[in-house]
C-alpha cells in the first residue's frame, strides 16, 4: 500500500502541476480577456450569464467556440442588445477567427490590438455605434478592399451598412 503511494503521488503531483500551468497559461488568460469584455458591457438580456472567470476555460461559455487545444476561435454575440466598448484585451485571443458583434449598441473605437490576431478571418461590426478609424494594418491590411467602404468613421456619425458577406478570405463588415 505505502509502495504505491510512494510510486503514484509524484506523478500525480506532476500532473497538478502541469494542469496548473495549462490552466494559468491557455485556459485564463483567455477568459480573463473576455471577461474583461463581459465587465465593459452593459447586458441587459443577460447573453452574458454564463461567461464565469472562474472556470477552467471559457469553452462552455454561451456564445463562444474553441478549437480542440481549448482555444477560443468564435465569438457570436449579434443581436444581443449589448452596450459599452470593445476591450483591446481581445487582441489576446491569438486563435480567433471569427468576431460577430453586429447589431448592438457598441461605442467607442475599434481597438487597434485586434489586427495583431493572425487567424482573424471574418470581422462583423456593423450596426453598432463605432467610431474612429478602421485598422488597415496586421490582419486588417488582409480584409478585402470593398469592405472598407467606411474607413474612417466620423465621430457621432452612424454609418449603417447592410450585412455584407464577401467570398474571399476574409470579410469586414463596419458599421
Ligand atoms: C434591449 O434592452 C432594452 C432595455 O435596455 C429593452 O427595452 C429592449 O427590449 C431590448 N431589446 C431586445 C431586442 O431584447
Ligand atoms: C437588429 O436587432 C433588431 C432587434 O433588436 C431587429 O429588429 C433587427 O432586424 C436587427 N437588424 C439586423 C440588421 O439584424
Ligand atoms: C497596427 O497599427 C497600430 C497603430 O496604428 C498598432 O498599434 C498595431 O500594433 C499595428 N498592428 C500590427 C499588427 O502591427
Amino acid at each position: 500500500m505505502t509502495m504505491v503511494i510512494e510510486q503514484v503521488m509524484p506523478s500525480l503531483f506532476w500532473l497538478i502541476l502541469a494542469f496548473q500551468f495549462l490552466h494559468r497559461v491557455t485556459g485564463n488568460a483567455e477568459g480573463d480577456a473576455l471577461n474583461a469584455l463581459k465587465t465593459n458591457l452593459a447586458d441587459p438580456n443577460n447573453i452574458l450569464q454564463s461567461w464565469d472567470p472562474t472556470l477552467v476555460n471559457p469553452c462552455t461559455w454561451f456564445h463562444v467556440t474553441c478549437n480542440s487545444q481549448n482555444s477560443v476561435t468564435r465569438i457570436d454575440l449579434g443581436d444581443a442588445n449589448l452596450s459599452g466598448q470593445l476591450v483591446s484585451q481581445l487582441g489576446q485571443l491569438s486563435n480567433l477567427q471569427y468576431l460577430r458583434l453586429n447589431n448592438n449598441s457598441l461605442s467607442g473605437t475599434i481597438p487597434m490590438l485586434l489586427t495583431t490576431i493572425p487567424s482573424l478571418q471574418v470581422l462583423d461590426l456593423s450596426n453598432n455605434k463605432l467610431v474612429g478609424d478602421v485598422p488597415v494594418n496586421g490582419s486588417f491590411s488582409l480584409f478585402t478592399p470593398i469592405s472598407f467602404v467606411t474607413k474612417s468613421l466620423k465621430i457621432g456619425t452612424i454609418i449603417i451598412l447592410a450585412r455584407i458577406n464577401y467570398n474571399c478570405d476574409k470579410t469586414y463588415v463596419g458599421n
